[in-house]
Order: structure tokens, then sequence, then C-alpha cells
């Protein structure tokens, strides 16, 4: 487990980069995936649970997962506080099941699957958890050079948007769009990132 987030989750919400890239990539969700409030929508690698708030009054319960206890305790207090309704936490991993026998409509997920060393396993096991047609949306980091985390971190640099979209399809999805979402600044550059969108295999 990333201990790091443990420590980061009482202050995450404190910058407003982190709310703004939120709010804008539920708007570029919103753009790309019709959204209804009967939707049952997934998170996973959630954090503090600001992309899902940043969707709720547009789809229906939502669960959030993340693995660092600190983070889920954060998303526990939004909900008890109501600033996350009709929602519940998951302390689960999708890297490493067990899944739940549950379906949803949507996945979501921002800046987590970078630090997920088995991506493979996390796409399958979005597959699994999507209800046939549900669609998968996730946002991260284009192909980088390391620095976004520093040169000896062991996350993933980013991803190559062809590279992804033929895990996409290996794993049984189709409709795979990827396209410009945002952009991280910081002292040492400008970091974009995509959205990747498609479609849940059939059954
Ligand atoms: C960069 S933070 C992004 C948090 C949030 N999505 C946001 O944009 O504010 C990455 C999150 O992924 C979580 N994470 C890392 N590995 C994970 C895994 N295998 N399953 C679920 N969450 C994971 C971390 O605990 C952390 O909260």
């Amino acid at each position: 487990m990333d201990h790091d987030f443990d420590e980061r989750a009482a202050t995450w919400d404190d910058d407003p980069g982190k709310i703004e890239r939120a709010n804008r990539v539920a708007d570029a969700i919103r753009r790309a995936v019709p959204l209804d409030p009967s939707m049952r929508v997934l998170e996973f690698g959630a954090g503090t649970g600001l992309l899902t708030q940043a969707l709720r009054d547009d789809v229906g319960p939502v669960t959030l997962t993340d693995i660092s206890a600190g983070m889920r305790q954060v998303m526990e207090d939004k909900v008890a506080a109501g600033a996350l309704p009709d929602a519940r936490v998951w302390d689960i991993d999708l890297a490493e099941g067990p899944l739940p026998d549950e379906r949803f409509d949507l996945v979501v997920s921002l800046m987590a699957l970078h630090h997920i060393p088995d991506t493979d396993a996390v796409i399958a096991s979005v597959a699994t958890l999507l209800d046939p047609g549900g669609r998968i949306c996730i946002v991260d980091l284009d192909a980088e050079d390391g620095s976004f985390h520093g040169h000896d971190s062991p996350v993933h640099k980013g991803f190559g948007r062809t590279a992804l979209a033929a895990q996409l399809e290996a794993a049984g999805f189709t409709d795979v769009s990827i396209d410009d979402c945002h952009s991280v600044q910081r002292e040492n550059g400008t970091f974009p990132l995509f959205l990747a969108v498609a479609t849940a295999p059939a059954g």
C-alpha cells in the first residue's frame, strides 16, 4: 500500500488545483457519456472522492474504492456529513480481488491507474463489474519521462494512447476513444491528461 496517500488524505482537498481538475474532468465525462440519475457508478482510486462529488447530481448510487485507509476515512467523513449522498466506500483493490457480486453502469477513475502496477488486472476487473454496454472513463497521464513523480518512482510513467486502447480492446471493450482532457501544471512542466472512454463487452 502507498502509505504516502494516508498522510496526504486530510489535506488533499486544500489544493484548489485538485478540485478544479476534478470539476474539469467531470465536465469532460458529461460531454463524452450520457449520464442519468439511475446510473450505478463505481470510482476506483477515488482518493477523497472529488470526481464523484463533481458528478454526484447527474448519476445514481455511487461506490468509491481506494486502498488508502486515510483516503477512505476522508470519504466516509464526507458521506456522514452529507457531501456524498447515496454513496458507499469500499476497501477493495481491483487489481487483487476478490470482486463483489455487483454490477455497475459506469466506472470512472482519475489519476489512479498510473499508481497500479497490474493495469491488465484492473481493466479485466472493470470489464467484469460493468453490465454489458456499461462505460469506462479513465483519466490519467499521457506518457511522460518520469518527471511527474520523480525518476526513481515505481509508478507508471503515464500511458501511450495506442497501447492503452489496445489493452482495453484486448479485454473486450469496444468503441474505444482517447482524447485530450486536461493538464496538470507543475514547476517542472505541463503534463497532459487524456480521457479514455470505452464500452463494456456484451456478457
Ligand atoms: C493521485 S491519487 C488520485 C486521487 C483522486 N482520484 C483524485 O484525483 O483526487 C491516486 C489514488 O489512487 C489510490 N490507489 C493506488 N493504488 C490503488 C489500487 N490498487 N486500488 C485503488 N486505489 C489505489 C491511492 O491510494 C490514491 O488515493
